[in-house]
């Protein structure tokens, strides 16, 4: 029976690869509330591949520290000497007690516990009265350091082994958003959501267009219509859309000069999978770190970031307040849907055409050629 489920499973992934835009169809439920596949998914994708957790700005001064939790990893990212970004694991090397606690500025860690401290490079700078231990060698003992990437502004890291570098692999995307220069965006809004839905869904939902008209009726869809969504092709590491805006919007801030009129006019929606969702815009963009705590439970940090000075405390006010009325639309059916997804008559339905739904199959895509081995060994 399990093993049915995964070939049932690895069988409409091979189709997806094969199958183009207008032939394809959305994945069985398995795909979304199966407890084996997403222990798989813990371990392939999450386990594996470079996930974001926020951004330079967080941490942009020597002494910045940021406390964050991956999966259940609970590591710290530190802004050491000459700009170095690391990421450490939080736990300390006396009795593991978590070391830092949400962000700030500091010379070191320095455990509440016992007052073990470390070094920005990660090595122990102090342990109290423990010169007359017989076996512990200090000059050894160190935080386990994990990868880090930073990438228009974004961070990411890697809990696997010698992970293939990330940012080689975003070529194209790069080009893509090259002009909108989010590493000159400034973080303004952040916030940490459950939401109650597979973290497959919220991923799908934000980066397909053919539901913008009809269910953010009038929120998004005076911004962003469904009609003037275009599809983009995937690389091996990113997959997205354009989303045109609307020409009735007055646009105040038209974003970097080097932005082209066209460029203006679009929001590149990007995924860089399994764990970062983006709306590169040129005035502002969005984000969304995804993160599963249980097949029907994903950990959310939502962000804006902003371009220029001459944003105004009412203007971000209501750039938030879009976006939050927006997500929680999207927030709404993404708990139906997982209601959808439990029923025994739910099965696979036709996807929309390139433009609006075809991000969700390049999602299925890489997807595949990151699970398609452990599905069929399963
Ligand atoms: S657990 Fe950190 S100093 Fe003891
Ligand atoms: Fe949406």
């Amino acid at each position: 029976m399990g093993q049915d489920k995964f070939k049932k499973l690895a069988q409409a992934l091979k189709q997806s690869e094969v199958l183009d835009y207008d032939q394809a169809w959305s994945m069985p439920r398995s795909y979304y509330i199966d407890e084996d596949i997403a222990a798989l998914e813990r371990e392939r994708l999450f386990g594996r591949e470079w996930l974001c957790f926020g951004r330079s700005e967080e941490v942009a001064k020597t002494g910045d520290y940021m406390a964050f939790q991956l999966c259940d990893e609970p590591l710290v990212a530190v802004r050491g000497e000459n700009g170095m970004l690391r990421v450490f694991s939080n736990v300390c090397r006396h009795r593991g007690a978590l070391l830092a606690q949400g962000s700030g500025n500091r010379s070191r860690l320095v455990c509440p516990y016992h007052q073990w401290s470390y070094d920005f490079e990660g090595g122990l700078a102090g342990a109290p009265r423990m010169e007359s231990h017989k076996s512990f060698d200090r000059k050894s003992c160190r935080l386990p350091e994990f990868p880090v990437e930073e990438w228009h502004g974004f961070l990411f890291t890697n809990l696997g082994r010698n992970p293939e570098p990330l940012t080689p692999r975003l070529e194209g995307l790069s080009a893509l958003i090259r002009n909108y220069h989010m590493e000159e965006m400034k973080l303004r809004y952040v916030a940490d959501e459950i939401w109650h839905t597979n973290w497959k869904c919220l991923i799908e939902n934000f980066m397909e267009g053919y539901h913008l008209t009809p269910l953010h009726k009038t929120t998004l869809h005076p911004v962003n219509p469904t009609r003037l969504c275009s599809h983009f092709p995937a690389g091996d590491a990113y997959f997205g859309y354009n989303a045109g805006y609307s020409p009735d919007l007055p646009r105040s801030n038209k974003g970097h000069p080097d932005l082209t009129e066209a460029e203006v006019d679009n929001c590149v929606m990007f995924a860089i999978p399994p764990g970062l969702v983006s709306g590169c815009g040129g005035d502002y963009s969005s984000f969304i770190c995804v993160q599963p705590e249980a097949i029907d439970r994903v950990k959310a940090r939502l962000g804006l970031i902003f371009y220029g000075d001459g944003w105004t405390d009412d203007a971000v006010a209501h750039a938030v307040t879009l976006f939050n009325d927006t997500m929680a639309e999207d927030k709404d059916v993404l708990v139906g849907l997982m209601a959808g997804m439990a029923s025994a008559h739910h099965s696979a339905g036709p996807l929309a055409p390139a433009d609006f739904e075809g991000p969700v199959l390049d999602f299925y895509r890489y997807y595949s050629r990151r699970m398609q081995q452990a599905l069929s060994g399963a």
